[in-house]
C-alpha cells in the first residue's frame, strides 16, 4: 500500500508555551528540541522572536543545535516581526518564517481595525518580504474557519503569487467540525489558483475537544502538513496532540494510509520530558501518554489482558515507549490479577487459599483504593504466615521460561494487517494459576 507522507510540524515550543504554566527558557527549549529531533518530526517552531528577548535568544539556540528538522520562527505580518524572525534564524540549516495575519471579519473589525482590501494587501507584502530572506515561507490566515470563505481564498491566492511556499489553515478558536473542516481544505484546492504548488497545512485548537479528529479529516481532505503538539499542549484547551495524530494513523492504516518521519517509541519519552520541564501534568487518562493509558483495574479486562493482550490493547505499550502494561490492583479487580501478583512476589496458593486472600484483599481495596505491594505482603502474611513462599531462584526461573514461552506464543500477536511493530504485545508472566474449565475458570479469574 503506497502511503502519502505527512509533514509533522512541531509546535510544541511556540503554540504549546503558550499555554499557562507551560513557558519555557532556553535551555528547556534546546533541550526539548534535541528531543523532538530524536522523535523524528520534519519541523520544528521554536518560537515567536519578537515576543522577547527570551524567546529571541530560544529560536537562536534551537537553530544552532538542531540541524536535521526545518526550525520555524514565527511572525506577525509587519516589517519588524520578519526581520526579527530572519535574524533569530540565521544559524538554521534550513529555516522557515512562519507569517501570519487574521482575515475574519470578527477580527479585522474588533482586533485590527483594517478593512479586506488592507488585509489582503498586508498578507500579500508580508509574504513578499519574508521571502527576501527565506524560500520556505508560511503563511495563516488567522481565525481562517470564521472567514468568510470567498475572502479567504483570495487572501490564499495572493500570498501564492507572493511566494509562500506552505498554507495553513488554522482554526483558531476549535469551531469547527470534521465534515466541514475536510470541506474547507478540499475547497481550497479546488478554488484557490495555485493551491496544487504549495503544501496545505492544518492547525486546529481542541476548545471542543475536536483537534485530532479534524486534523485528520483535513489529511484526508488533501492537507499534507499537520501542526501539533506534545501532549497537546497549546492556548486555552491545547493543539491537536501529536501522539494521537501519529498512532492514529499507525494503528489504523486502513483507514489513514498516511506515514510521517515519527519514531513511536520515543512518543513517551517526550511527553515526559515535557512534563518534566513545565511541571504541568498529563491527565492521567490522557491517550496514548497518560499514566492510565495502559492501565488495567477492572477484573475482567485483567483476566482478558492476561490470557491475551490484544482483549483490551489496541497498540502495545512499547511501541510508544512506555515500559509495559500495568495491572492496578483495587476492588474491581479479580482472583486472576491477584494471583499473578502474589506469584511475583514470590507466593503460590491454590484456588482454595487464594480465594481467602482475594476476600481480604476486596475489603481492604475498598477502604484504600489501590493496594500495593507491601499491603499485600501484610495480607498474606497475616493469613499465611511465610509457609507459600516460593524457594528463592524458582520466582525468576518461572518468569524467564514464562517470558520466553510468550515471546513465541501466536496467540499474543496482534491480527494480520496490524504493523508489524505493533505485534511485540508481552504482559506480564503469564502463568496465573493452572487453568480450569474455560468458562469456570473466566467467573473464577475476574
Ligand atoms: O491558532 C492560530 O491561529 C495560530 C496561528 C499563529 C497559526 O497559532
Ligand atoms: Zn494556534
Amino acid at each position: 500500500m503506497d502511503k502519502a507522507r505527512i509533514t509533522v510540524f512541531d509546535t510544541t515550543l511556540r503554540d504549546g508555551e503558550q499555554s499557562p504554566g507551560c513557558s519555557m527558557n532556553v535551555k528547556e527549549k534546546v533541550r526539548l528540541a534535541v528531543q523532538l529531533d530524536r522523535l523524528g518530526v520534519d519541523v520544528i517552531e521554536a518560537g515567536f522572536p519578537i515576543a522577547s528577548d527570551g524567546d529571541f535568544a530560544a529560536v537562536q539556540a534551537v537553530a544552532a543545535a538542531v540541524p536535521r528538522p526545518i526550525i520555524a520562527a514565527l511572525a506577525r505580518a509587519s516589517r519588524l516581526d520578519i526581520e526579527r524572525a530572519a535574524q533569530a534564524l540565521t544559524a538554521a540549516v534550513r529555516s522557515r518564517i512562519h507569517v501570519f495575519l487574521a482575515t475574519s471579519d470578527i477580527h479585522l473589525l474588533h482586533k485590527l481595525r483594517i478593512s479586506r482590501q488592507q488585509c489582503l494587501e498586508q498578507a500579500r507584502d508580508s509574504v513578499r518580504l519574508a521571502r527576501t530572506y527565506s524560500n520556505d515561507v508560511e503563511f495563516s490566515p488567522e481565525d481562517a474557519t470564521r472567514t468568510d470563505p470567498e475572502f479567504l481564498f483570495q487572501v490564499l491566492e495572493a500570498v501564492i503569487e507572493a511566494g509562500a511556499t506552505t498554507l495553513n489553515i488554522p482554526d483558531t478558536v476549535g469551531y469547527t467540525v470534521p465534515a466541514e473542516f475536510g470541506g474547507l481544505i478540499e475547497s481550497i484546492r479546488r478554488r484557490v489558483r495555485g493551491a496544487e504548488n504549495v503544501t496545505i497545512s492544518a492547525h486546529c485548537h481542541n476548545d471542543l475537544g475536536l483537534a485530532v479528529a479534524n486534523s485528520l479529516a483535513a489529511v484526508a481532505a488533501g492537507a499534507r502538513q499537520v501542526e501539533c503538539t506534545i501532549n497537546g499542549i497549546g492556548e486555552r484547551a491545547g493543539n491537536a496532540s501529536l501522539e494521537e495524530i501519529v498512532m492514529t494513523m499507525r494503528v489504523r492504516p486502513d483507514h489513514y494510509a498516511y506515514e510521517t518521519g515519527v519514531t513511536s517509541e520515543q512518543l513517551y519519552p517526550t511527553s515526559q520530558m515535557l512534563e518534566e520541564i513545565t511541571g504541568v501534568a498529563v491527565q492521567p487518562n490522557k491517550a496514548i501518554i497518560g499514566r492510565n493509558a495502559f492501565a488495567h483495574e477492572a477484573g475482567i479486562h485483567q483476566d482478558g489482558m492476561l490470557k491475551n493482550p490484544l482483549t483490551y490493547e489496541i497498540m502495545t505499550p512499547k511501541s510508544v515507549g512506555v515500559p509495559d502494561s500495568k495491572l492496578v490492583l483495587g476492588k474491581h479487580s479479580g482472583r486472576h490479577a491477584l494471583s499473578l501478583r502474589c506469584e511475583q512476589l514470590g507466593y503460590k496458593f491454590d484456588r482454595r487459599e487464594l480465594d481467602e486472600i482475594y476476600r481480604k484483599f476486596v475489603i481492604l481495596a475498598d477502604e484504600i483504593k489501590h493496594v500495593h505491594d507491601h499491603h499485600l505482603f501484610e495480607l498474606i502474611r497475616e493469613t499465611y504466615g511465610d509457609s507459600h513462599r516460593i524457594p528463592p531462584g524458582r520466582v525468576e526461573a518461572e518468569q524467564a521460561t514464562a517470558a520466553a514461552a510468550g515471546a513465541s506464543d501466536s496467540r499474543r500477536m496482534f491480527p494480520p494487517g496490524v504493523p508489524a511493530e505493533f505485534s511485540a504485545a508481552n504482559l506480564g508472566s503469564g502463568t496465573a494459576g493452572e487453568h480450569h474449565g474455560e468458562q469456570e475458570d473466566y467467573l473464577w479469574g475476574v
